[in-house]
């Protein structure tokens, strides 16, 4: 099938890339014309595995190309809205990019394609872009709703194996049309070489597609975003009892998460939720329910949660040492989560300011992230490499949990260290390894490590005696 794509952004890209993987023909246009020159010359303007091969697959045979020109979408029998939906200040949807590209694909002559939103916007955006056809042409064009499910770091891997796909659809022409375009994703038929490189399933059952009216299928989006966070902030709040009780929020986490029907996903506590998704669409979701007359407490809460844990850096430090005056932090990742450079929402930037306000130095290393944005510069100096971040430090704070800090030669960090402190904002490292190498650590909801020492009255003592020890302290030091 022709596609057109509007938004070189994350979403419009990878939907690109993978549309052109199972064989249609794509044409990707953005109004910016730096990020069309960099794709063209098969540069990557963000970090996301598999796109640039994807990408570079389809150039090279021909069905994936980029474009400022709408009119190179004119023969497209699908075009796909891929525009950034961000928060204005008052949380509320700005939707002056998405009108604009509505607007610019109405005016091109003899389009007759139907228009897919897949920009994560409120309910009734389907209706409105509807509307905004019919002013424009005197007759509406056909609009359908796919909300786009990827998350950063595993886009293309969402994409092209996802968990369902999603339609709104309020006529019958756009839902086949839609059908047609994904049905070698749901049928699990995608080219071998494409298939291999993502690791997707080739057998087992399709994919679940879902066909529902638009209001449906855009409210869905939010709540499925709204679900996972309000999880991460589920298990926040438990993770701040088990600090008080003596408990470890892993532990917790994995016997709650075997049970079916909660799922072992996104119950990793931690300092917080950030990110290009999140924070907008609880707020926005937050909002389409007040101006209704709704309290959406349970969002309310979530954010509430989220935010309180990203005060957790500070907080800890605060009881650790008397002063923060003069401090050296290091922050060991700097973006949203691994994976990726985005810096949207993310925690470290928060983490750095407070810091900041407090008077501590604050350097970061980050293994993809090599610059901070502006405004973050005279609170962040962003070097090179871990050992340097480790030296002079009082602490380091895990803050985005690449698996490659998982191999650092924790002793040799510490040596260089004014102070040994880890403060571990993902949980990355055993309390026992950190210990060991000479750490005092401090994980999130991680009270037995932290706070207590582990009664084991009802356990056997180390010697195999079956008597029962007074306790087995593995608090480690205070550093204050
Ligand atoms: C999120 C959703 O996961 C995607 O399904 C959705 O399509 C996307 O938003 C979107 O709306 O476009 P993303 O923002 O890329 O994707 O990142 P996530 O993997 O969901 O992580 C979000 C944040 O939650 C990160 O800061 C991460 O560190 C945090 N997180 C995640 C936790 O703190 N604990 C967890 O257990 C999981």
């Amino acid at each position: 099938m022709r596609i057109g794509i509007v938004g070189a952004g994350h979403v419009g890209a990878v939907c690109g890339a993978c549309l052109a993987a199972i064989d249609h023909d794509v044409t990707v246009i953005d109004v910016d014309h730096e990020r069309i020159r960099t794709l063209r010359e098969g540069r990557m303007p963000f970090v996301e595995p598999h796109l640039e091969a994807l990408i570079a697959r389809g150039r090279a045979r021909g069905n994936l190309s980029f474009d400022v020109d709408p009119a190179a979408l004119s023969d497209a029998e699908v075009v796909f809205l891929c525009v950034n939906t961000d928060s204005r200040p008052d949380g509320s949807v700005d939707l002056s990019p998405l009108e604009s590209a509505v607007s610019t694909l109405a005016a091109i002559p003899g389009l007759d394609a139907v228009l897919v939103n897949r920009s994560t916007a409120p309910v009734g955006t389907a209706e409105y872009i509807r509307s905004v056809t019919a002013d424009a042409r005197g007759s509406a064009m056909r609009v359908a709703v796919n909300p786009e499910f990827l998350a950063e770091g595993t886009a293309v891997r969402d994409f092209l194996a996802p968990d369902r796909v999603l339609i709104g659809a309020s006529d019958e022409r756009s839902a086949r049309a839609l059908t047609d375009l994904y049905r070698p994703i749901v049928v699990r038929d995608l080219p071998a070489d494409v298939g291999a490189r993502v690791g997707a399933p080739t057998d087992g059952e399709d994919v679940p597609f879902l066909v529902a009216d638009p209001a449906s299928a855009e409210l869905a989006k939010y709540a499925a975003n709204g679900m996972l966070a309000v999880k991460i902030s589920f298990i926040n709040e438990i993770s701040a009892i088990a600090e008080q009780v003596g408990a470890d929020v892993t532990r917790v986490a994995e016997a709650v998460g075997l049970d079916a029907r909660i799922g072992k996903h996104f119950l990793r506590a931690g300092i917080g939720w950030g990110g290009s998704c999140f924070p907008k669409d609880i707020l926005a979701l937050q909002g389409m329910a007040e101006t209704r007359g709704l309290s959406a407490r349970m969002l309310r809460a979530a954010n509430d949660i989220n935010g309180d844990q990203r005060t957790w850096v500070t907080r800890a430090l605060h009881a650790r040492f008397k002063t923060l005056f003069g401090r050296r932090v290091g922050l060991l990742g700097l973006g949203f989560k691994p994976g990726t450079d985005d810096l949207r929402n993310a925690p470290a930037l928060e983490i750095a300011s407070q810091l900041a306000k407090a008077n501590v130095k604050v350097r970061a290393f980050d293994p993809v992230v090599g610059d901070v944005p502006l405004t973050h510069r005279d609170r962040i100096e962003v070097v090179a490499d871990v050992e340097d971040l480790a030296n002079g430090s009082d602490a380091l704070v895990v803050v985005t949990e690449w698996p490659q800090f998982r191999e650092l030669d924790l002793p040799a960090l510490r040596r260089r260290m004014r102070t040994p402190l880890l403060l571990d904002g993902r949980n990355l490292f055993e309390p026992e390894e950190a210990v060991a190498a000479g750490f005092a650590y401090v994980g999130v909801g991680r009270g037995v490590a932290n706070t207590y020492p582990l009664p084991v009255n009802a356990l056997p003592s180390s010697a195999g005696d079956g008597k029962p020890d007074d306790e087995v302290p593995i608090r480690t030091s205070d550093v204050a």
